[in-house]
């Protein structure tokens, strides 16, 4: 097969590291400086466009905006403030009063709140439905819906949802299909090629990757962006840019990275898988998960992300916990550092024992960011780990 190199699209890691092409100038700087600057000289419309930090067109929001668009091959993207930022600014941006959406009732539970008890405020109403069935989706569509909304893979259960039944059923009923893959990074899952309007990530994440910054983006058709970026004029969540800047060197790495969040999450989910004190483990290389074959055919890794059952449940889970001497309890994901956390105490608290179940979340869950440590570091760090958690 001959694969002619003057045609080919740069890919992930040449994006990460370079952004958009375009002409250099002599003596420009290889790194981007931080324009860290709110306003710009500007007295009259002839002078051009208005730039202002919180417009989203301070030069690092705009460079970041290129790459990430880029990456995700969408037309045009925004940085925002936070990942929830990107979730609620997208979804104002979609509807009105009298709208109505249709969401995944696998959802990183803030995003769930925004939709169950904050858009009622705005006079917009929310159906969830269980994402594994197309009839579900499909029963839930009314004639006022406007979007559907999907998070994949899923937090914290790590399922990985087909997108293309959603989108079918949202092109044939015009509605706009968003998927929020905060878990999969643009280098594992391109979900607009498999027909999803935008992309919505925490950046805060993998996009970072080293845990410095709170950030989201939205990547998506050149209307919509537009039009989230008028709603985030008036909202005001506008990206920081030195958290612009700070993110743009995080894609710089994104690739690399996330590589080798790939290699840790399927070596240690597989030693996990003999370790009599581990009751389950939930990821998606291994061939036991239920969406494996989708994640083989469609993504380019498993990612890093994995769950572990323990035996001895909730108080197995709290001793695990408390003896990690390497990989760090707390909440959030995707950093360089293992990160460990209980979606009971975090994400998912207040949910009773049935809705945890129902989200696929056990007594004795534990979720796992796998890090980029010496992975033989993390499983001596996990063994002794699960020693104690044994009793
Ligand atoms: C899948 C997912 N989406 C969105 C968010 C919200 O991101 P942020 O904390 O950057 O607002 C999170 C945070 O954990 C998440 O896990």
């Amino acid at each position: 097969m001959s694969d002619d190199l003057s045609f080919r699209r740069p890919g992930p890691s040449t994006v990460g590291v370079h952004g958009a092409r375009r002409t250099r100038v002599p003596g420009e700087p290889v790194v981007p400086p931080i324009v860290q600057s709110s306003t710009f000289f500007w007295g009259k419309p002839s002078d051009g466009e208005l730039l202002y930090s919180r417009y989203g067109n301070n030069p690092n929001q705009e460079m970041l905006a290129r790459k990430l668009a880029e990456l995700e091959g969408t037309d045009a993207a925004i940085g925002l403030a936070s990942g929830m930022a990107a979730t609620a600014m997208t979804l104002l941006a979609l509807t009105k009063s009298g709208d109505h959406v249709v969401a995944s009732s696998m959802l990183y539970g803030t995003t769930r709140a925004l939709l169950r008890d904050e858009l009622p405020r705005r006079g917009v109403s929310t159906t969830f439905v269980d994402p594994d069935t197309v009839r579900g989706w499909r029963a839930a569509v009314r004639p006022n819906t406007r979007v559907i909304l999907l998070e994949t893979p899923t937090n914290p259960a790590v399922r990985i949802l087909d997108p293309r039944p959603i989108a079918a059923l949202a092109r044939e009923r015009g509605l706009t299909f968003l998927v929020d893959a905060t878990f999969a990074t643009p280098v594992n899952l391109r979900p607009v090629a498999l027909g999803v309007d935008a992309v919505i990530h925490s950046a805060t994440k993998y996009l970072g990757g080293h845990s410095d910054l709170v950030a989201g983006v939205v990547c998506g058709p050149h209307g919509l962006i537009e039009e989230v970026g008028r709603v985030a004029r008036l909202y005001g969540p506008a990206l920081d840019p030195h958290a612009a800047w700070l993110l743009d060197r995080g894609l710089r790495t994104l690739s690399a990275r996330v590589q080798r969040h790939n290699e840790n999450g399927l070596v240690l989910a597989r030693w996990f898988s003999d370790q009599p004190a581990v009751r389950r483990v939930i990821y998606p290389g291994l061939e036991d998960h239920p969406d494996h074959g989708f994640a083989k055919e469609h993504m380019d890794g498993f990612g890093g992300m994995l769950a572990v059952v323990l035996e001895g449940g909730g108080v197995a889970a709290d001793r695990f916990m408390r003896s990690l001497e390497l990989a760090i309890a707390a909440p959030s994901l995707g950093g360089v550092e293992t990160l460990v956390s209980q979606p009971r105490y975090t994400s998912h608290i207040g949910m009773s024992a049935r809705e945890l179940a129902s989200q696929g979340i056990d007594d004795g869950f534990v979720r796992i960011s796998v890090g980029i440590e010496d992975v033989r570091d993390l499983m001596a760090d996990f063994q002794q780990a699960l020693e104690v958690a044994r009793g």
